[in-house]
């Protein structure tokens, strides 16, 4: 049977960031170290952050915010944790259910998969961004009006997703809507009123 062959001992053949680099580097710090990335032409060390805290700049809702975090944080964390912004909700915590889903660049993303240095230098939105209390947004709005949780965990993370998936798809249909949040779950089963909030803010979005 053919072997496959050994990865040269010489590390200067080989690219900057090699698989071997990889691992040297992040047993300096075991754990705690995170590698954030390394030169756009791939010369160079990779640039090593931690395992102390570093200060970060997150722009949240549109303010830059100074956050003290570990480098091994997520962005839930440094929202719920360090922000004080406990809109995205901490529930599988490995990426299955959408609780805390956020707006990165106007993207969706499972807040608890991203760490809060990859954040930096993105427009992260919360919930909390999206309209107030005495003014919310039409998704906002609807869920309120058609009555669409029950428990409510899970319905930040719905609102945000659902505001995700009408910027791109304004006037969709019943399964374009289920199919846009399947990345979304209620464990209470709220689904049917979940997904009619969406079309009626899609309306009221339309005008
Ligand atoms: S808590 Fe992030 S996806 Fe479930
Ligand atoms: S309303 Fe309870 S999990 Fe969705």
């Amino acid at each position: 049977m053919a072997r496959r062959p050994s990865p040269p001992d010489d590390e200067s053949a080989t690219p900057a960031f090699s698989r071997r680099s990889f691992l040297k580097t992040a047993g300096v710090g075991a754990a705690a170290t995170t590698v954030v990335g390394v030169a756009a032409n791939g010369q160079g060390a990779p640039v090593v952050l931690g395992p102390d805290a570093v200060t970060l700049s997150l722009k949240v809702n549109g303010a830059a915010q100074p956050v003290t975090v570990e480098p091994r944080v997520t962005l839930l964390d440094a929202l719920r944790n360090h922000l004080d912004l406990t809109g995205a909700k901490q529930v599988c915590d490995r990426g299955g259910c959408g609780g805390c889903t956020v707006l990165l660049d106007g993207l969706p993303v499972k807040s608890c998969m991203m760490l809060a240095v990859d954040a930096e230098g993105h427009e992260i939105t919360t919930v909390e961004g999206l309209g107030t209390p005495e003014k919310m947004s039409p998704v906002q709005q609807a869920f309120v009006e058609k009555d669409a949780l029950q428990c409510g965990f899970c319905t930040p993370g719905f609102v945000v997703a659902a505001t995700a998936f009408l910027a791109k798809n304004p006037d969709p249909t019943l399964d374009q809507i289920k199919h846009g949040l399947s990345g979304n779950l209620c464990r209470c089963g709220t689904y049917g009123r979940i997904f009619e909030a969406v079309q009626s803010a899609a309306k009221a979005k339309r005008g």
